[in-house]
This record gives C-alpha cells, sequence and structure tokens, in this order.
C-alpha cells in the first residue's frame, strides 16, 4: 500500500459501540485508510447503497441484522470489496458457510488487533491482485481491438470494434462517434450504441451537450448524482474525448454511464482516451485511403484517356463497356468491391495496346496474319504492366481474359468454359456488343438488333451463354437503351 492519495475506505459495524471505537481507533492510524463505523447496522446498509466501500468488517449477529446481510449489500454494489467477518460465538457451519457466500475471512473474537490488522492487510493486497488482473483484461481488450482494427477492411466495421471495446469498458451505458468532414464542421453522428436514458445522455451521444459541444481540442468529463425517487441515487458519468489527427480535431467519442454507482476510474478514463485516438486514426488512414483511391482512379482514367486518343475509332468505347458491364455485373449480383474492381478492370482492358504500333492500331483494313499477332500482344502486355502496381492487381482478369473464347480459341492462354475467369467472361460479351453496335475503320456501327443476334449466335462458343443470357435479358427490358450511351439505329448502316 503506497501513496496517499488514495485511501482505501473501510467501513466498521458492530452493534457494540465500544467495539466500534476501539476498531477505528486502531485502524485510523494508518494513513492508507479512511474509516467510517457504524453500530447502527440499518446506517450501515444505507452508506453501502452510496458509498465507495473497499473492505467491511462487520460483526456476524446484530440484532435483526446479520453481517451475513452486510456482506450480501457491500458484494451486491462493490463486487471486489473485501468482506471480514466478526464473531463472538464460532461454530465451523457458521464459518464454512460465510466464507462460500464471499467473505474474505473469518475472525474470533476476542482477538488481538495485529490479527486483525493484518487480516485486513492482506484482503486489501488481495483486492489490489484482482483489481491489477482486471485492468489487464481491460489492457487484453485493446490488444485485441488493435489486432482486430488491422485485420479489419472497412471504416464501418472497425469503428463498430471500437466502439464495443468502449462500451465493455464502461460496462452498463451509451457510446456515440460524431465525425466532421473538415476541421471547421461540426460534427454529426456516426455511430450510436446503447440506449441513452434520457434527453440529456441523448444530447451529449449526438453532440448537442455543452460537455460534447466544448469538447474541441480535449477531453470533458462531468459526473453527477441524479436522486431517482424510491429508488438509490445513481451516478451518471458522462465524458466526450476529441479525435484528434495530425493536431485537427476530426471528431469525438462520447460516453454517458449511469446506474453503476462508481465513478469511472482513471484507468477507464485513460483506455477511453486511448480508443478515441485509434478511433482518430482509423478514420485518418481511411481518409488517406479514399484519397489515394481517388488518385489511381484519375491516373487510371488518364492512362485509358491516353490509349484512346491513340485509336481514333475507339473512342468512348471504354466509358461505355464499363457502364454496361457494370449493369450486367449488378443484375449477377456482383458485390460492392467486385463491381468497384470491374470499372477499373474494365477502364483498363485495352491498357497493352500501348504497344501494339499505331499503324495497327487505326489500321482501317482487316489487319495481315502478322498485324493480328502484334494485336494480340495487348492483353499480356497490358497485364504485365498492371502487375507492378499492386493496387490494380484486381484488374488483370479483365486485361488479360477478355478475349479468350468460351470454346477454348481465345488467347492469349485458349482458356476454356469456367475456367476463363468470371470477368474474362463478362468483358468478353459486352466489348463484343459494343464493338458491333460502334463505328469501326472498316464499318459503320450495326444495330443493337444485330449485336444481339450476333451475340445468340456464338453463345456456347464465343461466349458464356449465361451472360449472353443476361445482356439479352437486359436489352428486353430496355434496359441497355436507358443507360443512354448508344444512338439508336434501327436499320444497319449502310457501308460506306
Ligand atoms: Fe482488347
Amino acid at each position: 500500500m503506497s501513496g496517499h492519495e488514495h485511501k482505501y475506505q473501510l467501513l466498521v459495524v458492530d452493534d457494540e459501540i465500544y467495539i466500534c471505537n476501539i476498531v477505528t481507533e486502531a485502524l485510523s492510524s494508518s494513513p492508507d485508510y479512511q474509516v467510517v463505523s457504524f453500530s447502527d447496522p440499518k446506517k450501515a446498509l444505507a452508506y453501502i447503497e452510496t458509498n465507495q466501500v473497499d473492505l467491511v468488517l462487520t460483526d456476524l449477529v446484530m440484532g435483526d441484522n446479520s453481517g451475513v446481510e452486510m456482506m450480501d449489500k457491500a458484494l451486491e454494489h462493490h463486487p471486489d470489496c473485501v468482506v471480514i467477518l466478526m464473531t463472538a460465538y464460532p461454530t465451523v457451519n457458521n464459518a464454512i458457510s460465510v466464507m462460500k457466500k464471499g467473505a474474505y475471512d473469518y475472525l474470533i473474537k476476542p482477538f488481538k488487533l495485529e490479527t486483525l490488522k493484518s487480516a485486513i492487510k492482506r484482503g486489501l493486497e488481495h483486492q489490489a491482485l484482482t483489481r491489477e488482473n482486471l485492468h489487464l483484461k481491460e489492457q487484453l481488450g485493446l490488444y485485441q481491438l488493435s489486432e482486430a482494427l488491422g485485420s479489419s477492411t472497412t471504416l464501418e466495421s472497425m469503428l463498430n470494434l471500437a466502439v464495443d471495446t468502449a462500451k465493455s469498458i464502461i460496462g452498463v451505458g451509451a457510446v456515440s462517434v460524431l465525425v466532421s468532414e473538415s476541421s471547421a464542421q461540426i460534427p454529426v453522428p456516426y455511430i450510436v450504441k446503447g440506449e441513452p436514458a434520457d434527453d440529456e445522455a441523448s444530447d451529449l451521444l449526438l453532440g448537442k451537450h455543452h460537455i460534447s459541444q466544448l469538447c474541441f481540442r480535449e477531453s470533458k468529463v462531468q459526473t453527477i448524482s441524479r436522486k431517482i425517487k424510491g429508488k438509490r441515487p445513481v451516478i451518471r458519468t458522462m465524458a466526450s474525448f476529441p479525435l484528434m489527427s495530425r493536431n485537427q480535431t476530426i471528431g469525438q467519442l462520447n460516453i454517458v454511464r449511469e446506474d453503476c454507482y462508481m465513478r469511472l476510474t482513471p484507468g477507464q478514463m485513460h483506455l477511453l482516451s486511448i480508443i478515441a485516438s485509434k478511433v482518430a486514426s482509423v478514420i485518418e488512414n481511411n481518409r488517406l485511403y479514399e484519397n489515394l483511391q481517388t488518385s489511381y482512379l484519375t491516373a487510371i482514367k488518364a492512362l485509358a484517356n491516353a490509349i484512346e486518343a491513340r485509336d481514333r475509332y475507339t473512342r468512348g468505347h471504354t466509358d461505355r463497356v464499363t457502364i454496361l458491364a457494370d449493369l450486367i455485373a449488378s443484375r449477377l449480383g456482383w458485390s460492392e468491391q467486385d463491381r468497384a474492381n470491374l470499372k477499373m478492370g474494365c477502364t483498363l482492358h485495352d491498357i497493352g495496346k500501348i504497344g501494339v504500333p499505331d499503324a495497327i492500331l487505326n489500321k482501317p483494313n482487316i489487319l495481315s496474319n502478322d498485324e493480328r499477332e502484334q494485336m494480340e500482344v495487348h492483353p499480356r502486355l497490358g497485364a504485365k504492366i498492371l502487375e507492378e502496381i499492386d493496387h490494380l492487381g484486381p484488374a488483370i482478369p479483365y486485361v488479360l481474359y477478355h478475349h479468350e473464347r468460351y470454346d477454348g480459341t481465345g488467347y492469349p492462354h485458349r482458356l476454356a468454359g469456367e475456367n476463363i475467369p468470371i470477368e474474362g467472361r463478362l468483358l468478353a460479351v459486352v466489348d463484343t456488343y459494343d464493338a458491333i453496335v460502334s463505328d469501326r475503320p472498316y464499318r459503320q456501327g450495326a444495330s443493337s438488333e444485330c449485336a444481339i443476334e450476333e451475340l445468340q449466335k456464338f453463345k456456347g462458343t464465343q461466349f458464356d451463354p449465361a451472360i449472353v443470357d443476361e445482356l439479352v435479358a437486359a436489352w428486353n427490358e430496355g434496359l441497355i437503351e436507358q443507360l443512354g450511351i448508344y444512338q439508336i439505329k434501327n436499320e444497319p448502316a449502310p457501308v460506306q
């Protein structure tokens, strides 16, 4: 026991007032103890309900009230409280029964004051170890949070984890995370967990309470005791922690804790502020990632435009293919992530044409065998370019496999059927549809009816039948026309 700022709160209860006095006097000499004693057990019971108590020393038999009742009350309100019972009428049964119910020790009157002091000392040491253990468990929770944050992918799942950990630290209560788009903006609720007990609690969680409104650069805490008629008072702790990133406040973590009349310990406050800093870094990382993503997409777009600029006959092809492929992917039930990859893959699918000479790319006649060979290098070349950039990996299946054919006669790998990755099979169908309806060096674009007919004709040989069916269904429902990316041509355009 060291440091006198924190004193152990000891409660002595005995209906014989002289015992209260002797014990209190003996224990009060220690600077580590704050002793309160009652000879009226009813007053002691009331005291336990509203005050911090670390150790209870109580007589076992006191008129109508028993020491066991005192112990039950103490353990109900202070689960890690140390209870020592005293009795002048010891029986083995009594001793066993109270120890089973959670007493730490059992003293037989009369006892030496030294015996009492050493029992109290051991009890409080045991309690310190239990509290330390609890503290380690909390730290373990933080460690697990760090680990989980490392393996989570979405901002939402990461924030949920952080808020759940904050909730488990405060026990009963509610937690919210507010995030602002910029340092000048008022933070808005991102996650609220737990039921706020009243308007004041809900205001704090939503950032409308004065504590949360003040919380711009440092944490604020308010602890109030609320008296509820007919019930014991509860202590409400409300706290707001700023989410700081690069010296800017980007949001706040708010907590309301109630119905647990122990105050938040400095350790818990510390843990919550660590969680707030973790939440801030998760949000900041997510923003950086999103910026990076936008920069990548801009760079990809610039690359794709550079290729299209060389190939004057396929202008707009990449955009149209991306839009049409996304329509089909959405009908096939692809995930958000897969559709984001699809956009990148479709945009980049012909990137390998960067290595195809202009003369071949823009040749208005049908290609010779040699020229065709040079043209057919583009999927491999494109994939090779993308391999160097980690972030663009998901685009590779589109780039590499969009000229494979379902019957295994395509290039570059001559894969067949489902061995062709779905990305390649989807893009092959959409790419062909677009090629047929668009103008080419040697002909003008045909009608969509003509394209549909062509796809049906090569369904199962060149194309995956299921994907053709899906595109045809979308066309029949008028969804392709609704995309507004194709001019309507009722008749095949005359060849010039
Ligand atoms: Fe291609």
